[in-house]
């Protein structure tokens, strides 16, 4: 007889289109913290939290008490329509949290590609200049611009062109697959050279509006540039009149140990991009940053039907709050500190365990054939993922070579749901000998 988790997932073959990838299938019915309960009752630990975006956990309850007191006022009269005063005071929020020593302003949105989206037409407008330098295995979204900006060619590019003008992709440090005869700092002195050299090479600086960054990059793989590559590519664009923008859709609202992750690189970016967790998941975006280049835009030349709803922004208001009362962003070094001793623990028994990489609770590990070779291993991360997604524990892969997987659990996870998930993952682990 057919379960009721096989009748579902046959009704999605036969109407939801397959291209929405299926990684898990079983069917959530309830959540809270960092456990989701499915429905046949079992409970999935949950190291993905719906790709970051769940920093402060599933359905807390003080995000679901803002929520409904909104919905019970209003739902959606269009800011540009009428407007309301919650939209205002997250962007009174925003403006004082980013960490920039300059009168900000914000934009709110609904996605984080339209925040991308949204951050390069205030660039273009303000500079009265054309390109958009983002960097090699850099994700920012699968919009005709964003795809363009991204850099990993399957599943997000290919057979999906022709894409915008006048976007490039420059150069970023990956320390553990630097060539084996360099140090550590020549290697960090050739990027920045060939991140000089593009410049000569490939487009003009004085043609180019901003440059996009992820303080450390997402999809491509938990991968941490070193401080200075990022100040060096600062300070490259003050002296050519580039707008830096950071992109903290995945990295922001404490995830990294700090609020946002470009704290912890000393340069001040001109625009931030902020999404996933801002309202614990409600769609929500936000564009912050110097004053003077969010309003470049005349009125009407941003929006959108939906922009910044006021029951996402209530949401957002008591994310923020949540932060701060549970210090979420102390707990955030804890959560991962402990995710890498276990990650260690693993390095140590498998020779396929290469690189971890962790800022704050942002955690991964590279998988390689072998530690000397570190041949990337996108069979044993399946592996393991699948194994997980089979056996109560979500997990998420990532990597331009499909061979990382990463840890994006909810900060207020527990110990006892940690190590829950950790049991898991070790046997996933043992899977793969
Ligand atoms: C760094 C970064 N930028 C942009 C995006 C795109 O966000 P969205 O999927 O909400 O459009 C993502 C999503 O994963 C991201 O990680």
């Amino acid at each position: 007889m057919m379960t009721m988790r096989d009748r579902i997932q046959t009704k999605r073959d036969e109407y939801v289109t397959r291209a929405i990838s299926n990684g898990n299938r079983n069917i959530a019915m309830k959540a809270k913290g960092a456990t989701i309960i499915d429905i046949e009752g079992k409970e999935w630990i949950d190291f993905a939290a719906g790709i970051g975006i769940l920093n402060v956990g599933h359905s807390h309850p003080k995000v679901v008490a803002a929520i409904k007191s909104q919905v019970d006022k209003f739902i959606h009269p269009g800011f540009n329509v009428m407007m309301y005063e919650n939209y205002i005071k997250l962007a009174e929020k925003l403006s004082t949290l980013i960490p920039v020593s300059y009168k900000a302003g914000v934009g709110l949105f609904n996605t984080g590609a339209e925040a991308v989206e949204n951050a390069v037409k205030m660039a273009r407008k303000y500079t009265k200049r054309n390109g958009v330098v983002s960097f090699t295995r850099g994700f920012h979204g699968r919009t005709n611009l964003t795809m363009g900006m991204t850099s990993k060619v399957n599943p997000y590019k290919k057979g999906f062109g022709p894409f915008a003008g006048e976007l490039y992709q420059a150069p970023y440090p990956y320390m553990y697959r630097k060539p084996a005869n360099l140090s550590k700092e020549a290697y960090i002195d050739s990027v920045i050279s060939d991140f000089k050299d593009f410049f000569i090479a490939t487009v003009s600086p004085k043609e180019v509006a901003c440059v996009v960054m992820e303080p450390v990059q997402g999809e491509g793989g938990f991968i941490i540039p070193p401080k200075r590559f990022v100040e060096e590519v600062y300070e490259f664009c003050k002296e050519n009149g580039i707008l830096f923008i950071a992109d903290e859709i995945q990295t922001g609202f404490g995830r990294t140990g700090s609020m946002f992750a470009i704290e912890q690189f000393n340069v001040e970016p001109d625009l931030m991009l902020l999404s996933k967790s801002i309202a614990a998941g409600l769609p929500l975006s936000a564009v912050a940053g110097r004053h003077e280049v969010v309003n470049a835009p005349g009125p009407g030349e941003l929006g959108g039907t939906f922009s910044g709803s006021p029951v996402a922004c209530e949401a957002a208001l008591a994310v923020l709050e949540v932060i701060e009362e549970e210090n979420l962003v102390e707990r955030a070094e804890t959560v991962g500190r402990k995710m890498e001793d276990k990650l260690k623990e693993l390095q140590n028994k498998h020779a396929f365990a290469g690189d971890i990489r962790r800022l704050g609770a942002m955690v991964a590990i590279e998988l390689v054939e072998d530690k000397e070779s570190k041949k990337p291993n996108a069979e044993a991360t399946t592996t393991i993922a699948q194994y997980a997604n089979e056996s109560g524990l979500l997990l998420l892969t990532a990597g331009i070579y499909s061979n990382v997987i990463r840890f994006l659990a909810p900060l207020v996870i527990t110990d006892k749901e940690l190590t829950k998930g950790f049991q898991i993952l070790e046997e996933a682990f043992q899977q793969v000998e």
